[in-house]
């Protein structure tokens, strides 16, 4: 079964959907009239169950389905918000907010999955109940674990999760995923040096924290050389060497370093904070010094389960035939929250290919609306399977 009758028929009006959300683009967890468009839709399609304020501008919604004989619960989750950026697309419905731009194509899978929410509330072909999961805060807030923290899974019940991204690069008409870790970790750190500031002209008088803060930026590389299987993946950069002077006589009293760190596994991840705050605090030791790390867990690994993976690749198939999914695609190192529901849950991160435009978070990026009866039959698919009609 490919694109559903109903959905192709669907599709220009959810385009208009998402081309409303685009022009409108709204950030982290501020999203009031994204979030008023989520639900004034929803109220249109007749459902009734909808709550607000969840993860704090999260909207959770349920469709039951036309018989309920197992108490079957999915999760389906779209992401709402936008990126700080000017937008330079070209396209005729770009933002009309200076320096806001739905860069990440999150409108398109609001869109998509109102539309798939209409096409279910419709239908209703299905045994059990469907959560649709509106989240805010994907760019950097963690909208995700807010909703999870404030009670998504167990309040609805969800028994299962599945989300979608569309994928700049991948044609039009293709998904691909692969089970097990999808997309990096993101860490940061900060770590404070502290020596003994004093005269350029007598170090012998200080204790130099530029020698000492260089000498932890070079040993930090040996984490990845010589810490880390060399099989599994890592990066650990230094992207700030911050000194308290501006001067050509004057050793620093502290320096600052900060930097990121990525990592594929959760064992990788705690091995790199571990060697982090051992190498630079041994390290400024051996020198006189002291090192302070701040040391912050950003957005973990995005694992992809097993089982739910093959069920994800399965709706895809159904969609678009076999040989346009690709279900061992090579892994990611940026970083999505959607990770946190997957922690909390069973399920999948599906990407559906958005064809030839820049990557996203880039100025001239377009979200494709070819992709919009695609995306939205893979919801329905994922529904229609995994709770079969009674
Ligand atoms: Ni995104």
């Amino acid at each position: 079964m490919p694109i559903r009758n109903r959905l192709a028929e669907m599709a220009d009006e959810i385009a208009g959907w998402r081309h409303t959300l685009h022009e409108t683009p709204e950030l982290m967890f501020d999203l009031p009239e994204t979030t008023a468009f989520v639900v004034e839709r929803l109220k249109s399609f007749g459902i009734e169950d909808i709550t607000t304020g969840i993860g704090q501008s999260g909207v959770v919604a349920t469709i039951k389905g036309k018989t309920d004989t197992k108490g079957r619960v999915i999760g389906l989750r779209a992401d709402m918000d936008a990126l700080p950026m000017d937008e330079a697309s070209g396209v005729p419905f770009a933002s009309q907010i200076p320096g806001k731009m739905h860069a990440c194509g999150h409108d398109g899978h609001t869109a998509m999955l109102l539309g798939a929410a209409k096409y279910l509330a419709e239908t209703r072909n299905f045994d059990g109940t469907v959560v649709l999961i509106f989240q805010p805060a994907e760019e950097g807030g963690g909208g995700g674990l807010e909703m999870v923290k404030d009670g998504l899974m167990d309040r609805w019940g969800v028994q299962e999760v599945y989300g979608m991204h569309n994928m700049p690069g991948v044609p039009v008409g293709q998904f691909a995923i692969r089970s097990g870790s999808l997309m990096a970790s993101v860490d940061s750190f900060d770590i404070v040096v502290t020596g003994k500031g004093g005269h350029g002209a007598m170090p012998h008088e200080a204790i130099d924290t530029n020698l000492v803060a260089a000498q932890i930026v070079v040993s930090l590389q040996s984490i990845a050389a010589r810490n880390v299987d060399p099989l599994k993946s890592v990066v650990v950069t230094i992207t700030t060497m911050m000194s308290d002077t501006d001067s050509y006589n004057i050793i620093p009293h502290t320096v600052t370093l900060k930097g990121t760190v990525r990592t594929l596994d959760n064992s990788v991840r705690d091995l790199v904070e571990e060697r982090v705050r051992a190498i630079a605090e041994a390290t400024a030791t051996s020198f006189g010094a002291t090192a302070e790390v701040l040391y912050d867990r950003g957005y973990p690994v995005t694992v992809n389960h097993e089982d739910q993976t093959g069920y994800a690749i399965e709706a895809a198939r159904a969609v678009v035939g076999d040989a346009a999914v690709e279900d061992n695609t090579p892994p990611m190192m940026p970083a999505e929250d959607f990770s946190y529901m997957l922690e909390a849950r069973p399920g999948a991160y599906m990407f559906i290919g958005n064809g030839d435009t820049p990557m996203c978070h880039h100025p001239a990026y377009t979200f494709s609306d070819e992709i919009i009866p695609l995306g939205c039959s893979w919801f329905a698919e994922m529904v229609e399977r995994r709770m079969p009609a009674a």
